[in-house]
């Protein structure tokens, strides 16, 4: 296992939820984290609450300018780069027979292309220190929820991709790995002005017993997985479930 006190690590949207928890478990352990997210007063207090070890960066990571930025902060920040941890994404919901161009663009936009070209930007930096790119897909490709397409399909093309970058990148030893959260609380839904904080808060409780475990997760329990995963020299390539069990779709009846 790699020592996570020397690495250097970018997370996008840094600034709540996953990415949030994981900056904190890397800044815990000894680790060099560099933060995005285009809100700069949530990045902002992230890193002032973390001191030295975390630097915040705004920008929006559809942007190949803030990209290219947000990579040469982490890699002056942190001497290098160890990790890429792309946490930074939206919930994109639309019913099929009403989807709009527009809608479905944006949705790629974020939540695969702009991780895709940052992980490809990445890669020199990475290569140097035999470093790790982590997605984070979601227990969408496992579970089908109606209305949710557009999300779904943009996680299950992190997915697959993951495999392929992994093979590619695995001979510059750098591991390429997904993560598949079940549900977590988290602004995500909020965000998307899917639901007031009321209604996601029933909708999490609801889905406890769909868990394995009779629970949803916690931002921290993922981040501890991504720590994990850019420790493990010898997985790449992998889709992780940190789910309680959600994908395993159990059944009562
Ligand atoms: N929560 C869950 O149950 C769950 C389950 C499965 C997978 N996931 C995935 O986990 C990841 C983290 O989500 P989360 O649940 O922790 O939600 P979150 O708290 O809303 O975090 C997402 C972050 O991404 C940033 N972001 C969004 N669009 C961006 C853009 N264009 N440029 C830069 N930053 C951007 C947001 O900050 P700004 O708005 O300030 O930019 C926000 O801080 C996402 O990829 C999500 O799909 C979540």
């Amino acid at each position: 296992m790699r020592d996570v006190n020397t690495m250097s690590v970018l997370i996008t949207g840094g600034g709540s939820g996953i990415g949030e928890a994981t900056a904190r478990q890397f800044a815990a352990r000894g680790a060099r984290v560099t933060i995005s997210g285009r809100r700069q007063e949530k990045i902002d207090a992230v890193a002032r609450s973390l001191g030295p070890a975390c630097r915040a960066i705004a920008g929006d990571i559809t942007n190949q300018h803030h990209r290219e930025a947000m990579l040469q902060a982490a890699v002056e920040h942190g001497g290098g780069l160890d990790a890429l941890i792309n946490c930074a994404g939206n919930m994109y919901r639309q019913a099929v027979g009403e989807y709009t161009d527009e809608f479905l663009r944006e949705a790629f936009e974020t939540n695969v292309i702009a991780p895709m070209m940052l992980s490809s930007m990445a890669v020199t930096e990475l290569a140097k220190r035999q470093g790790a790119i982590t997605f984070i897909g979601s227990i969408h490709t496992r579970r089908a929820y109606p209305g949710a397409t557009p999300y779904a399909t943009t996680k299950a093309a992190v997915e697959g991709l993951t495999r392929v970058m992994a093979a590619e990148l695995g001979r510059r030893q750098i591991r390429v790995n997904c993560i598949l959260p079940g549900a977590v609380s988290t602004e995500i839904n909020l965000r998307a002005g899917l639901f007031t904080a009321e209604q996601s808060a029933a909708r999490y409780a609801a889905m406890a017993g769909d868990h394995a475990l009779g629970r949803i997760g916690s931002s921290d329990e993922v981040g501890e997985a991504i720590v994990f995963l850019a420790q493990a020299e010898w997985i790449t390539g992998a889709s992780l479930e940190v789910d309680g069990g959600l994908g395993l779709g159990i059944s009562n009846n």
